[in-house]
């Protein structure tokens, strides 16, 4: 199938029963780039983040209308498979979340799921992914120690190597540095700059330095509204709402 995003959006609402959350949003991301979405505390930016892998799906209040097109086929579509969607379509939550397993078996979990059985195959996967995040240093010596032993910072690169090992085009982001201390938050940062090269990375944030930090594009969610999405810079020197100014001179938000 042919496509010209990786991630498109067309005509997005959603609802908690009868609470409009999500109010009409278009839009798609860039390959091979940071979209950081910003906005203030329950604008809507984690349900429109949660929606885009169909994580919303096991809240039974949650309602939508609309498209979402990941690699031009419809997430949403009676047909569509939630676990060919999830190889896409990684995900990172604020608090890391490894299995309670080791290192290594964090890492060749969601392969072995997807078929994966040659032990060689896996061992170079263990080394690729975590050395993709930026990990690999830190515990080669130790990939048989439980994943929980390991620090908040290490934890959070771990599973982003976890969702790396899998290889999705796209890797989502929900606030991940936010519950970290500044050292292990500003190596993230520069690891998702590094990221970019391969992926598209969609980055949640309410820290609008960060998002200027890190992403090209970025996206202002306002009480569900998509009211500017443009380039980083442009947003930054010149935003065009009122609104956006607003949130980024740190008068609401
Ligand atoms: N499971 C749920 N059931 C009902 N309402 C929900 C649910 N999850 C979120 N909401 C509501 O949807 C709105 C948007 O919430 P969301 O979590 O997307 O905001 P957010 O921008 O991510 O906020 P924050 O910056 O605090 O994380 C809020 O009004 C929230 O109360
Ligand atoms: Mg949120």
């Amino acid at each position: 199938m042919s496509f010209e995003h990786k991630i498109e959006v067309k005509n997005l609402s959603t609802w908690f029963g009868k609470k409009k959350i999500l109010k009409n949003i278009s839009c798609y991301f860039e390959d091979n780039s940071v979209t950081a979405i910003m906005g203030p505390s329950g604008c809507g930016k984690s349900t429109f983040l949660r929606s885009l892998n169909r994580l919303n799906d096991t809240i039974g209040s949650f309602r939508m209308e609309g498209e979402i097109l990941v690699e031009g086929e419809d997430i949403y579509s009676i047909d569509a498979d939630v676990y060919e969607l999830r190889k896409k379509v990684g995900m990172i939550f604020q608090r890391p979340n490894p299995f309670p397993m080791s290192v290594r078996e964090n890492i060749t979990y969601g392969p072995r799921l997807h078929g994966k059985k040659d032990d060689d195959e896996l061992e170079r996967l263990v080394e690729d992914s975590l050395k993709r995040a930026a990990l690999w240093d830190e515990v080669k010596d130790s990939l048989d120690e439980p994943a929980p032993n390991l620090s908040g910072g290490q934890q959070q690169r771990l599973c982003i190597a976890r969702a790396l090992s899998i290889d999705p085009p796209v890797l989502l982001m929900d606030e991940p540095v936010s519950a970290l201390d500044p050292l292990s938050a500003g190596k993230i940062e520069e690891l998702i700059m590094k990221l970019k090269e391969e992926i598209t990375v969609i980055l949640v944030t309410h820290n609008v330095q960060q998002a200027f930090r890190v992403s090209d594009q970025a996206a202002f969610l306002y009480l569900g509204e998509l009211v500017e999405f443009d380039k980083t810079r442009r947003i930054a020197e010149a935003p065009r709402d009122e609104r956006t100014e607003a949130f980024i001179t740190g008068r609401i938000g």
